[in-house]
């Protein structure tokens, strides 16, 4: 199976773990919670997947956005660059017309999975979450330790000091809105096709992929560079990988435990697993 770009892992394991009976889903559920036990530093690559059960579509596979429409323009940055006040008074005059995507991510939710992720880091067995998502999901579940590697579709950024705010902090009278730290162009916080991911938020994926000597794959092709760079930081490191999701990946032969269910269907019951194996089930 090839990762993005034809290249094919250079760490595939023979004879992958397919799995498909309810019982085996039993059994590597199961692996799956004494692995998390186990270890010292557990983090979490999330994609698209984990937002499908709260009704906003994934890029790839089966009701994919690009599989519906085809994958958009690559020069999304370098358009906005070449004529920003053009790019704001555009999305400015369109607003209340709402795209496919944008509808339902202003209405969805967190579900279960979303849920049982904040609650693995109040028991102490996530450390950090590393998401592609816009959704702002995770926030809204009450995880915090979290890194958006292709930025929060409620925020906005200065593109040349990266600073923050939520949307809606800037008056737009003047467009397009400087930073008021260092007169940058801001924009969205979402990364889009073509523009760079910001320093910090990819210096902290790469931390995070050094740390952990296990990462949980969530609902994730992990076909999208450099996101799909930090499960093999991780594993070149000895990290074991634990793949959540209905299919497979080009990961699933080098995960030492492989969940094929929707996560919002078996997160809950990888939380009520490990709580009894640490005893936090017990009262
Ligand atoms: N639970 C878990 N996984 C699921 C579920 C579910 N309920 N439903 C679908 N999936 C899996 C699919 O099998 C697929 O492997 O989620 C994955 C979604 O893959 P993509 O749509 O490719 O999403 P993602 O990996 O996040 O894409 C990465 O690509 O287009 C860019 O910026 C976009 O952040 C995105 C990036």
């Amino acid at each position: 199976m090839a990762l993005g770009g034809g290249m094919t892992p250079p760490f595939a394991r023979p004879g992958g773990a397919a799995v498909t009976s309810p019982s085996s889903l039993e059994q590597e559920l199961e692996k799956a919670a004494r692995i998390i036990h186990a270890s010292a530093y557990t983090i979490a690559l999330v994609g698209a997947g984990i937002s499908v059960e709260s009704g906003v579509p994934p890029f790839r596979g089966p009701g994919g956005l690009w599989t519906k429409h085809g994958e958009p323009p690559m020069d999304g940055y370098q358009r906005f660059l070449a004529d920003p006040r053009a790019w704001w008074a555009d999305i400015l005059s369109r607003q209340g017309e709402h795209s496919e995507f944008i509808k339902a991510l202003s209405e969805a939710k967190p579900n279960a999975a979303h849920q049982a992720m904040a609650d693995l880091e109040k028991l102490g067995f996530l450390k950090h979450i590393i998401t592609q998502n816009i959704d702002n999901l995770h926030q809204e579940a009450g995880s915090v330790a979290i890194t958006e590697i292709h930025g929060n579709r409620l925020k906005l950024r200065c593109i040349a000091c990266n600073t923050r705010w939520p949307l809606g902090e800037f008056a737009t009278d003047e467009i397009p809105p400087r930073c008021p730290h260092c007169q940058g162009i801001i924009k969205t916080d979402t990364v889009m096709f073509g523009e760079p991911i910001p320093l910090d938020a990819l210096e902290s994926c790469q931390r995070e992929s050094r740390l952990c000597d296990c990462m949980l794959l969530v609902g994730t092709s992990a076909v999208v560079y450099p996101a799909a760079e930090f499960p093999v930081i991780a594993f070149r490191r000895g990290a074991k990988l634990i793949e959540i999701n209905p299919m497979e990946t080009p990961l699933s032969d080098v995960s030492a435990a492989v969940l094929r269910a929707p996560a919002g269907e078996i997160m809950p019951n990888l939380v009520e697993r490990l709580k009894e194996l640490s005893g936090a089930g017990a009262g």
